[in-house]
């Protein structure tokens, strides 16, 4: 049989992985799909890195374009990264020669997602997306896929695992804010560049991706009131702890008698509660919704082996041709929801 044939775009610290993980699930992914998958071309910056991956019977491309044009791949993934530039000239040259694309780049969706969905439904082939918010939690999956029963009222959550490790830390092991911060970049957890993370961009880029998905509207991410954690200090978590709280960069979105609120900041959760318990890397993601109620999704938010995860299983999909609109709802149906002020809380 015929193999599905993926070309990866970006071998860093989620593109490498995946390559990793495609071979080692090689078999049970033969047997789930039907055929194998095979990774057949490669691209990126550096040609003489050790990557730890064998890439020698691979097509190697310096510039990811060129992959995404290549006669030798089905699917491309885009791992690469940045809102514009080489990432997203890639996958759009990938979608207009017909080919599927999966990506783990959330900030490319938040400014380009509903351009690109568009330009995947008038080709009838996949934009799959379940890495790009909340690495390996199936998040984008639960809600485009499980909650056709449920109106959402509101999502909550912890969406950024650097933020969330350099928060851990610095409570329980009075780590400087500078120290947490380079652990999480030597883990691979932070951008590339980490200003989006501490300063609260990345969570904001996951939400409106989320928001688009449970409310069935067009990604607003200039909605987004936007503050991060890079002036929390010691003191401000050693006073919350003394009143009973712990300090979460949370993102948030709610429907309201007046449009559609989101917002990103450091809250005071109390001590007690679930979502102070979710520490380091992990990720929690709430879903408040009329007939399921209230449901919570755990797991690790960032890291290579992961996002990975999430990206095999976007592969996987688009091999057995699961062709859900990427927003749930055609692109042209989503909606253009008014913006609601940000009330105090
Ligand atoms: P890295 O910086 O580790 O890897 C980026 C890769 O892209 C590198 O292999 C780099 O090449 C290559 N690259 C960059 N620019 C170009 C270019 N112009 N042409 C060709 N290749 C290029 O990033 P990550 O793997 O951490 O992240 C990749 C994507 O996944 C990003 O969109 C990120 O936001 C997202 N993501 C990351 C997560 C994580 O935990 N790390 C989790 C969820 C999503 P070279 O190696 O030669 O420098
Ligand atoms: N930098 C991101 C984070 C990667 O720390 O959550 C996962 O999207």
């Amino acid at each position: 049989t015929r193999p599905f044939r993926v070309g990866i775009a970006g071998l860093g610290t989620v593109g490498a992985s995946v390559v990793r993980i495609l071979s080692r699930q090689n078999d049970i992914l033969a047997r789930r799909l039907g055929r194998p998958v095979a990774v057949t071309a490669v691209s990126a910056r550096d040609r003489a890195k050790d990557r730890g991956i064998d890439l020698s019977t691979l097509a190697w491309f310096d510039d990811p374009v060129e992959l995404a044009r290549s006669g030798e791949v089905d699917c491309v993934v885009e791992l690469v990264g940045g809102s514009d530039g080489a990432a997203l000239r890639t996958v759009e040259t990938a979608l207009s020669h017909g080919k599927h694309v999966v990506t783990a780049n959330k900030a490319l969706l938040a400014k380009h997602g509903l351009a690109l969905a568009r330009a995947a439904e008038e080709k009838g082939v996949a934009l799959a997306f379940e890495a790009s918010v909340a690495g390996g939690i199936p998040v984008i999956k639960t809600l485009r896929e499980a909650l056709p029963g449920n109106r959402v009222s509101r999502l909550y959550g912890i969406l950024n695992g650097t933020c969330n490790y350099i928060l851990s830390r610095m409570e329980l092991e009075g780590l400087t804010f500078a120290d947490c911060l380079k652990d999480a970049q030597r883990l691979g957890y932070a951008e590339a560049d980490p200003t989006f993370d501490v300063e609260g961009f990345d969570t904001a880029h996951k939400l409106a991706i989320l928001t688009s998905l449970a409310f069935g509207t067009e990604i607003d991410a200039d909605a987004i009131y936007v503050e991060g954690i890079s002036s929390i200090t010691p003191l401000d978590l050693a006073m919350a702890n003394e009143l009973g709280f712990r300090i979460k960069l949370l993102g948030v979105a709610e429907r309201t008698s007046t449009g559609i609120e989101q917002r990103v900041h450091p809250t005071m959760v109390p001590k007690s509660s679930a979502i102070a318990q979710v520490m380091g890397v992990t990720n929690a993601v709430t879903i408040d919704a009329d007939a399921v109620k209230e449901l919570t999704l755990i797991g690790p938010g960032a890291g290579g082996d992961a996002t990975a995860s999430a990206v095999v299983a976007d592969i996987a999909d688009v091999a057995l041709g699961k062709s859900e609109p990427p927003f749930g709802v055609p692109a042209r149906t989503l909606e253009k929801a008014p913006r609601a002020p940000m009330q105090r809380h």
